[in-house]
């Protein structure tokens, strides 16, 4: 992180003046908080101040003609990407010096979202969820979403979280062998990777919202909250669908900026986040799924220790 060639790389990106001019500017976005916008997100962005997101987590249409309700998707590829460049530049601009940016979508779409991000952002991660697609024919199985992590600087706000170990379904034992060593293995969980795949797909429509065709699961999207943000940080959702990201972000103590075209759509995101409550496991907040805690911070997990008097070993 701090080798020659990587403080060259982000003196390219942001300069010290640069960055003095780039301090968040809170006002002028109190009246946008909280709130899921019945609008264009492109228009809602240009109306933000730059500097001011902390977090942008981006789940566009895929140009893959699903039935939304007002959108139509099914732009030509060119016209697509075209406008996939206009507003990941704005929501790079929004972007805090310290902030970060997650954008999910197919692997092929996000070969060209990556060249485009690029030139405006630092890469950090491709991260591969895991989610069992079907097979196609004459294709290898397509078995993962892809999450593209950027960041505006180097110096980025970042946690690392942890996810509790992995054990068999039938006899509880635990699937990683430490081969002896069992002092090695962490008191609540392996420390998440690129590659996530314990967190499952919403694939019954009982399990989702009405009427919206590619709902995410929220606990997918709180992992990346718990990674780069704190509490009473902002995250922006420019596409919220049926409102995933606004109840992740509400129950972790995040504030919230959401868009969407379509006026169903926002209500019933609305209404979702209106519902959630802040969730925490004693002090810290947790990710929680059918009531099992599936990520946590690192630093929490070492505070907890601390305030227990435990330097090592203890459960979350
Ligand atoms: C893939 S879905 C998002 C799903 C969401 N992440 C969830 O978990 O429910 C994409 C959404 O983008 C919305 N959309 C399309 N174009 C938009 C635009 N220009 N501004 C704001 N929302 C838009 C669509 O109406 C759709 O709900």
């Amino acid at each position: 992180m701090n080798s020659t060639s990587d403080l060259a790389h982000t003196a390219s990106k942001c300069s010290p003046l640069e960055k003095l001019s780039e301090e968040p500017e809170d006002d002028g976005i109190e009246h946008l908080i909280g709130k899921v916008h019945d609008t264009d997100c492109l228009e809602l962005m240009r109306s933000m101040p730059t500097g001011s997101m902390s977090m942008v987590f981006a789940d566009p249409p895929f140009n893959l003609n699903k039935k939304y309700t007002s959108y139509k998707d099914n732009l030509p590829f060119a016209q697509y990407m075209a406008w996939t460049e206009e507003w990941l530049t704005e929501a790079c601009r929004i972007l805090k010096p310290d902030g970060s940016l997650f954008v999910y979508n197919i692997p092929k779409l996000l070969t060209y979202t990556s060249a485009i991000l690029n030139d405006l952002a630092e890469f950090r991660h491709w991260i591969a969820w895991n989610s069992n697609g079907q097979p196609l024919g004459k294709t290898l199985q397509p078995a993962h979403y892809g999450i593209l992590f950027y960041t505006k600087n180097r110096n980025s706000k970042f946690y690392d979280v942890r996810a509790p170990h992995k054990t068999c379904r039938k006899c509880d034992a635990y699937l990683k062998d430490y081969g002896g060593k069992e002092y090695l293995r962490h008191e609540f969980g392996y420390q998440v990777s690129d590659v996530w795949d314990d967190i499952h797909r919403i694939r019954h429509r009982s399990k989702r919202i009405d009427s919206h065709p590619c709902q995410l699961p929220i606990h997918l999207i709180e992992r990346m909250i718990l990674m780069t943000t704190d509490e009473g940080d902002i995250v922006f959702d420019p596409f919220c669908g049926g409102g995933s990201a606004a109840v992740a972000a509400k129950q972790l103590g995040r504030r919230y900026i959401g868009a969407d075209i379509d006026k169903g759509y926002c209500d019933a995101a609305t209404e979702r986040m209106t519902q959630a409550k802040p969730v925490k496991n004693r002090d810290a907040y947790v990710s929680i799924h059918l009531n099992k805690i599936v990520s946590m911070r690192d630093i929490d997990i070492k505070l907890r220790n601390k305030k227990n008097g435990r330097t090592k070993k203890t459960n979350a």
